[in-house]
């Protein structure tokens, strides 16, 4: 039975990294960081208990001795360094790494390879190619975890809520459900995935806090506000797909955004997480709270107290 106890995170120092490296300090694995030798982080983002190596991510003898020792590699890779994960994997195998989980952490890239959006996730897909082709060596799980639910909401309001004008825009209906994940769900996948080694092999799995429609939050946020947000957009997801798809053709990658607003929120788009296709029941994630968790966002921006 393998056993997993100690895990090297690629690229913990980003948006979901610290969230990652938290729930596996808290579940007691040792945690190892590996930070690029020209990272512009100035400020020590690692806790103080994580070892932190400076690497070359273009070096494999640089990456092969850094992981040294460990059971687990969780990459956590920002975009760019999305590609560079190959020669990580090579630097796992040759270091005796059991598990390694790639930078997925979005839109499940199993089911959009062949569409316009998986064209932007083209490296993702072709990392987790390369995991499966190397399977006899390594395993690995990849997790689709859709759209992070805080995050998104504190950067954008989830492109649905505006809170400085109180008003909200929608895509389409308003009524598809669409997969989200807050950044601490997500750190508690990753220790769940590697709690149950066997469950988990060779899997590319799909987890979520909920699903949810852009009319929901939009009703949450107007009943624990006491405060209407009229909406006073309307878009529609053929025309965010058609302007995605404009953008793609002169190699603008912020055509990600439009094919991500219409994969969610289109009407009928379908991909929202159902029980059959949800694996938090395999690795014994609960789901959480809409209500609560808009709640936080909305105390944490200070419009509820
Ligand atoms: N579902 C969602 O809503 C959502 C939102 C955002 C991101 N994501 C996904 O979550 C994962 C992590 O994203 P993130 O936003 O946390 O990433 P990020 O903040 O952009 O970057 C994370 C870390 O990657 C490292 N890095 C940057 N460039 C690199 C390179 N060229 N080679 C190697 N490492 C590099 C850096 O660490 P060092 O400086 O320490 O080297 C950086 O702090 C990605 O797969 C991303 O697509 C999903």
């Amino acid at each position: 039975m393998v056993s997993i106890k100690t895990v090297a995170v690629l690229g913990g120092t980003g948006n979901l990294g610290p969230s990652i490296v938290h729930h596996l300090l808290s579940a007691g694995f040792t945690v190892t960081g590996l930070t690029r030798a020209s990272s512009t982080n100035s400020t020590p983002v690692y806790p103080d208990s994580v070892t932190v190596h400076k690497v070359d991510f273009a070096s494999f003898d640089s990456l092969r001795s850094a992981l040294d020792g460990q059971d687990a590699v969780v990459s956590v890779v920002g975009s760019p360094g999305v590609a560079a994960q190959k020669l990580a994997v090579d630097a796992a195998v040759a270091a005796g790494v059991k598990r390694f989980i790639p930078s997925e952490f979005g839109v499940n890239t199993r089911k959009v390879r062949d569409r316009p959006i998986g064209r932007i996730l083209r490296e993702k897909v072709e990392v987790v190619d390369y995991l499966i082709g190397r399977e006899g060596e390594i395993s690995w799980t990849g997790v689709s975890t859709g759209l992070f639910f805080d995050w998104g909401l504190e950067k954008h309001g989830l492109s649905t809520i505006n809170l400085g004008d109180k008003t909200s825009s929608v895509v389409d209906s308003g009524n598809e459900k669409f997969q989200v994940s807050t950044l601490a769900q997500v750190g508690r996948a990753v220790v769940k995935i590697l709690q149950h080694p066997e469950e988990t092999k060779n899997k590319y799995l799909v987890t979520s806090s909920f699903q949810v429609s852009q009319n929901e939050i939009i009703k949450t946020v107007e009943e624990l506000t006491g405060e209407k947000y009229p909406v006073v957009k309307r878009e529609k997801a053929e025309d965010l797909q058609k302007a995605g798809e404009e953008k793609l053709a002169v190699g603008d990658y912020r055509a990600f955004i439009d094919f991500l607003r219409a994969y969610n929120n289109a009407d009928g788009a379908g991909n929202a997480v159902s029980e059959e296709e949800s694996a938090n029941g395999l690795i014994g994630l609960e789901y959480e709270d809409l209500r609560e968790s808009v709640r936080e966002w909305l105390v944490k921006a200070g419009v509820l107290s």
